[in-house]
């Protein structure tokens, strides 16, 4: 939510800043901007809309900056409605500043500074601070940030350059992320790593209240008292080709081809003898033993693959699961108690509703598991236990891969509690892994059948509004393929527990609206058929999709999907391909940004 950037070195900063920028879009694409030192002036260039229609245009109609050094920001908006005079770098000639956060007390701020003489442009509460900065700076720079963020309540990533201190930029943090990068010759700021590794993979984390002093040469931390800090720097274990398109058309339908890879990656070192290995984090068999409840906690898709996780706990481990949509669970006042283990689902470990979550757990004092994908990020530093998702950067808003790998998670932690609690044997887990672990040929086999989901595309592409429906775990998963559906087509959608449509909404089912229908269980199997008969005989149009050892519903289903048959229970880590590419296609057909979907941002870091 928000992505900032600096580079201070040899080279001409402002194609390295758009560059960042682009690399950062994911985060919001309300408005970009850049500040530069440029002579002695701070010059600043910003627009609304996506770089590409609003920056670089602009950009482009001015004569060339040779300036080495500056800030740069891609915007999702909160305070302030996209526009030019909304967006970062926000200052006044003195200073300049990028934010990513909320500032909570801006509005006392701004009456506080408007009595001192101080005018507001804009509406955002980034003012505020650029304004705060310049009432506290006597000639030190230092001093004037560490006053300021004295005064700060909120969430603040912040790059910030001073007209007076040429070349030098200073970023400092709470809550929101920030990394500092370093080059050889030259020193970079980003709010994660894919800004900076076409340039380094070296970089400091900056951690809560930590301010960096940047210059080309280096950097200096200090703390909030001005002494000098001594960090270690860390290197990101992937190159730029990972968060780069590769030739494909979108991020979304490269990172759903990744699946097989990310998953063998993500599965192959937690696995030894043929059990799950939990040793790196430390979790063992013999807490997942005592442990009264187990929570898991996530929002959007990694709540989703939570949803996947209590139906496999449950019904292998025989122990109560609750899932929380983050969002919820702080303002819910739940029975947690030290007893209880919680696990945090996030790719990117900075969503704020799930660090709330994350904050009351360890408060309470509960067992705490992050399930984690960017590597050093908040959820993943402040979780008492971590494990990594290896899937690799994650780049388009809708998430794909990540969410398979999480629900791949769910798996080796389910067989884990369930040989802990007794309730499976030594060999039963061995078999489940080994099925677990054929599983990314399986996706494989999916994501070669890309026609079929063209042609179901091309069915849904006009609809106005349409139903998923399953049972079971097929239930859990068409929540999964609705949220994808919605988010990156705009056609309505939602899922449904096939068994429940009855009770209401089927008085939606008229002529041709489209039901999709995931029916994989076979237990369920005869359940489901009964229920997509029930739409099919009030008009519905049925996209049924099941696997290939089930019998065909014939007339019943106007088009079927069939998957290559693993163990019911595993079946959501195949099935959820087509449901992805199904959202793709139709997105793409309705000419849709897939990558960037409207009002949205890929890392939400306000609650
Ligand atoms: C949907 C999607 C979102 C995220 C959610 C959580 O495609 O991407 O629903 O899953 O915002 O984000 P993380 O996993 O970063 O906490």
């Amino acid at each position: 939510m928000c992505g900032i950037v600096g580079y201070t070195g040899e080279r001409e900063c402002a194609g390295i800043l758009v560059n960042a920028l682009k690399k950062l879009e994911y985060r919001g694409y309300d408005s970009a901007g850049i500040a530069v030192f440029d002579g002695d002036r701070l010059s600043t260039v910003k627009a609304k809309g996506k770089i590409s229609e609003g920056l670089e245009p602009r950009l482009a109609a001015l004569p060339r900056f040779t300036a080495t050094a500056g800030i740069g920001h891609t915007r999702w908006a909160t305070h302030g409605e996209p526009s030019d005079i909304n967006s970062h770098p926000i200052g006044n000639g003195r200073v300049s500043i990028v934010h990513n956060g909320i500032i909570e007390n801006y509005r006392r701020i701004k009456e506080f500074l408007t009595e001192h003489g101080y005018g507001f442009e804009s509406e955002t509460d980034t003012e505020a601070v650029a304004k705060l900065l310049d009432y506290n700076y006597n000639g030190d720079p230092l001093d004037a940030i560490i006053k300021t963020v004295a005064e700060l309540e909120g969430a603040y990533a912040l790059g910030i350059i001073f007209r007076e201190h040429k070349n030098r930029i200073f970023a400092v943090r709470k809550a929101s992320p920030l990394i500092v990068g370093q080059g050889d010759g030259e020193m970079f700021i980003g709010s994660d790593v894919t800004a900076i590794i076409e340039h380094t993979k070296n970089y400091y984390l900056l951690e809560q209240g930590e301010i960096a002093d940047i210059t080309k040469d280096g950097v200096t931390f200090y703390d909030v008292h001005r002494n000098v800090i001594q960090k270690e720097l860390q290197q990101a274990d992937w190159d730029a080709s990972a968060a780069e398109i590769c030739g494909f058309p979108h991020f979304m339908l490269k990172e759903i081809t990744e699946q097989p890879s990310a998953l063998k990656k993500t599965l192959a070192p937690r696995i030894k003898d043929g059990m799950p290995d939990f040793s790196e984090c430390g979790l063992t068999d013999e807490m997942l033993k005592n442990y009264h409840h187990i929570y898991i906690i996530g929002c959007g898709s990694a709540m989703h693959a939570g949803i996947v996780g209590k139906y496999i706990i449950e019904g292998l481990a025989r122990t109560p699961v609750i899932v929380d949509m983050a969002s919820e669970f702080k303002y819910r006042n739940p029975l947690l108690t030290k007893d209880d283990l919680v696990v945090i689902i996030s790719q990117s470990g900075e969503t704020a509703d799930t660090k709330e979550a994350l904050n009351l757990a360890n408060k309470v004092g509960a067992d705490t598991l992050a399930i984690v994908n960017v590597v050093g990020s908040s959820i993943a530093r402040e979780a008492k236990m971590v494990m990594y998702t290896l899937a690799g950067p994650e780049i388009s808003v809708c998430s794909t891969k990540a969410y398979t790998v999480q629900t791949a998670f769910m798996y080796l932690l389910a067989f884990k509690v369930a040989y802990a609690r007794g309730t499976i044997s030594e060999e039963e887990v061995k078999q489940l892994t080994k099925e677990l672990m054929e599983i990314p040929d399986k996706v494989q086999i999916c994501i070669d059948k890309q026609e079929q989901y063209q042609k179901v595309a091309s069915r849904l592409m006009s609809a106005d509004s349409l139903l998923y429906i399953g049972r079971g775990l097929d239930y859990a998963l068409s929540m999964e393929g609705s949220l994808k559906l919605k988010e990156i087509s705009y056609i309505h959608s939602e899922s449904y527990a096939a068994g429940e449509l009855k009770h209401g909404t089927i008085s939606l089912i008229e002529e041709g609206v489209p039901v999709i229908a995931v029916a994989t269980q076979q237990e369920l199997f005869a359940k489901t058929a009964s229920n997509v008969k029930e739409v099919k005989s009030r008009g519905a149009t049925v996209i049924f999709i099941c696997t290939e050892n089930m019998p065909s519903l014939g007339g019943d289903v106007d088009y079927e999907v069939l998957l290559p048959a693993a163990r019911d229970i595993l079946m959501p880590l195949v099935a959820v391909v087509p449901l992805q590419l199904i959202a793709y296609y139709t997105a793409v057909l309705r000419n849709c940004d897939v990558d960037r979907p409207r009002n949205l941002a890929k890392s939400v870091t306000v609650e």
